[in-house]
């Protein structure tokens, strides 16, 4: 039986903070902003007009400035970013570079008619020029919305037609295990008829062939003659930072959007509190900048500390599985921080590869994105940071901007227990409460919610304060709703269970399932959609397909290709199903509703449980058989 909880810290003892931050989170947030630079102090810490937060209402600041300046003044030769790319090439950056390299981007993007509130669209590799395009939208005002570049043409067509972008940002590729990925051609694709966009800039990177149209631009002939001087623009603090697009239970992805000040703080506070990094340490988040992590936990928070951080452009195993861990040697890395997907993953290789390699300058390591199981927590702790290290099991979300629920050895040395995410962050109010909204004991499952706001909040959703009312305030109105499962324990630790929704986390990655049915529906072969979520080795969670066809349409390995090519064309690769069931019909409610749950329950060979509210009780015994027949059918490697 493993010891369930370990005591390894940095030595950090401050019992303050948390007791300020109970005696009146208001005040104790307003003290943490005084860590940053404000051009104009607030006149309000807190506006809270349910459901609606603004913090340090009245203060104007600048996000790039507290991001590079702030260093520049005090050392501009500290390296900033420690560039890879998968083919071995580096690059080096020094907080003078990046800040001279963001400069001349903002020029480029004022001369291109972006002005304050406009919004930016970046799909890019993670490359340095990525970072320093939503700094460069930061310096003058502009609204950043970042896609992650394995998203695919009609994924951005979404996202650019919601957020009317006037420049997209792209590269001609960039590379991902070997292979070249061709952003351009998927950007034209994406936005061949929408006459809004007025420029793509397109950064050479991978040195292919592209086509420029009459709306591009190449990235080095602007950028390059631009001044790399730049007044930052001072923006009221609940100015909108950026929108991210995110998965949730209904329909298209939603526009989270952020905005500047209280976003900074919770930032700021905690990369400090979770990392504690010093002049002496290089870190290390494996997470894309598309993603929030990227936003968080790659450009703000360690670009506000002053941070030397290693920056990698393709895959963690690639082109050997060891590569992470040569990349811990080389660099030195002491802070890492990834997901429980990637470590799974390396897990699985076994423990020689890290064994040798020299992973002795690790001091403190992470996890985000996906709950981690405590075995593989426990291998992360004995053969990644031999028992030295402490963990960080970070839960948050792209809707809060910052951590929430995490060890916090920046701050104090407090027991860690395997599996669990341990306690709330100061400053923010967690709890776990039943269908009715009522606290729950400790050990009972139930909600999570948030029941006061907090900094990093996001400001609402982008064009469509009706749906963040509903999404996030309705199920319980005076709580926030983050849509996950946990249960609390006596000492306050939080277990946290996955997604009470129909959310996926497939590597990591959100996805919505109703993202992926409305993908397959969109295909002329199929009539109806369903898709749910069984437990995956690897990834967590793997998508389950189940697919009534039109009339005429038949079944075979041709028409399942073309729909794998369909979901990587309509929402992306991460999307694609690993299984395909074809039924005649789908379970719903009487409402009319899917009933997922029972799909699920199906596809795991669970037991069955409560029917009642089923249309056609036959829909399931039909699923069940159509499933052993279709597992029969796959045993043999027919359809794979
Ligand atoms: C899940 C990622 C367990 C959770 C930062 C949440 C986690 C969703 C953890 C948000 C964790 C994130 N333990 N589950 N440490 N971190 N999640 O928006 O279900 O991509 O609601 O933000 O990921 O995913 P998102």
């Amino acid at each position: 039986m493993a010891k369930d909880s370990f005591t390894v810290g940095l030595g950090n003892n401050d019992s303050l903070t948390r007791k300020l931050a109970e005696e009146d989170y208001v005040k104790f947030w307003e003290k943490e902003a005084e860590k940053l630079q404000w051009s104009e102090k607030w006149s309000k810490s807190l506006e809270w007009d349910p459901p609606f937060a603004r913090w340090f209402v009245g203060g104007r600041i600048n996000a790039c400035y507290n991001a590079l300046d702030v260093t520049v003044r005090k050392n501009g030769k500290k390296p900033a970013i420690l560039w890879e790319g998968e083919n071995g090439t580096s690059r080096t950056l020094t907080y003078r570079d990046l800040l001279d390299y963001v400069c001349r981007a903002a020029n480029t993007l004022k001369s291109l008619g972006v002005r304050k509130g406009d919004r930016v669209t970046i799909y890019l590799p993670m490359v340095p020029e990525l970072m320093v395009s939503l700094l460069a939208c930061a310096r003058i005002g502009a609204v950043h919305t970042v896609i992650f570049s394995g998203f695919s043409s009609q994924s951005i067509r979404d996202r650019v037609s919601d957020s009317k972008s006037k420049v997209i940002i792209t590269a001609d590729g960039g590379f991902r295990r070997g292979e070249i990925i061709k952003l351009k051609r998927i950007v034209d694709e994406a936005i061949s008829d929408l006459d809004f966009v007025e420029s793509v800039l397109v950064l050479e990177h991978a040195k292919i062939p592209v086509e420029m149209g009459r709306r591009d631009k190449r990235w080095a002939d602007l950028v390059n003659a631009a001044s790399n001087i730049c007044e930052p623009e001072e923006v009221e603090s609940t100015h909108p930072l950026y929108i991210l697009y995110t998965s949730g239970t209904t329909g298209k992805p939603k526009g989270v959007l952020h905005g500047t000040g209280g976003y900074l703080v919770h930032v700021n506070s905690t990369f400090k509190w979770l990392f504690d990094v010093k002049d002496s340490d290089i870190y290390f988040c494996t997470a894309d900048i598309g993603w929030v992590t990227g936003h968080s936990y790659v450009v703000y928070g360690p670009l506000m500390h002053g941070a030397t951080q290693v920056m990698y452009e393709g895959a963690l195993v690639y082109p050997t599985p060891s590569r992470i861990w040569e990349m811990v040697e080389r660099y030195k890395i002491t802070v890492l921080y990834t997901t429980p997907t990637a470590l799974r993953m390396l897990m699985k290789y076994g423990d020689t590869l890290s064994d040798s390699k020299d992973l002795s300058s690790l001091r403190l390591l992470g996890s985000v994105g996906e709950p981690i199981n405590p075995e593989v927590w426990l291998w992360y702790f004995r053969v990644i940071g031999k028992e030295r290290c402490p963990i960080v099991d970070t839960w948050w979300q792209t809707e809060t901007g910052g951590t929430m629920i995490s060890a916090l050895p920046g701050l104090e040395t407090a027991p860690m227990k395997p599996g669990s995410a341990s306690r709330q962050v100061p400053g923010i109010n967690v709890g776990v409460v039943d269908e009715n909204g009522k606290d729950l004991p400790p050990g009972k499952k139930g909600y999570l919610v948030i029941k006061a706001p907090w900094p990093g909040m996001l400001l609402s959703l982008w064009g469509d304060d009706e749906k963040y009312k509903t999404v996030y305030w309705s199920k319980y109105p005076k709580m926030y709703y983050p849509g996950d499962f946990a249960i609390r324990d006596e000492d306050g630790y939080i277990w946290m269970l996955g997604r009470a929704d129909d959310v996926l986390k497939v590597a990591g990655h959100r996805l919505g399932t109703a993202e992926i049915e409305s993908g397959f529906v969109s295909h002329g072969a199929v009539a109806e959609a369903a898709v749910c979520g069984i437990p995956h080795e690897v990834k967590g969670e793997s998508v389950i397909s189940f697919l009534v066809l039109k009339e005429g349409a038949a079944w075979d390995i041709r028409l399942r290709d073309e729909l794998v090519q369909h979901i990587r064309k309509t929402v992306g690769p991460i999307a694609v199903p690993d299984q395909f069931y074809v039924v005649s019909k789908l379970p719903k409610t009487r409402s009319g509703k899917i009933m997922r749950r029972l799909l699920k329950a199906v596809a795991k060979n669970e037991k069955i449980g409560d029917v009642s509210t089923l249309e056609d009780e036959a829909a399931v015994e039909e699923i069940r058989s159509a499933f052993k027949e279709l597992e029969r059918e796959i045993e043999g490697s027919k359809l794979r």
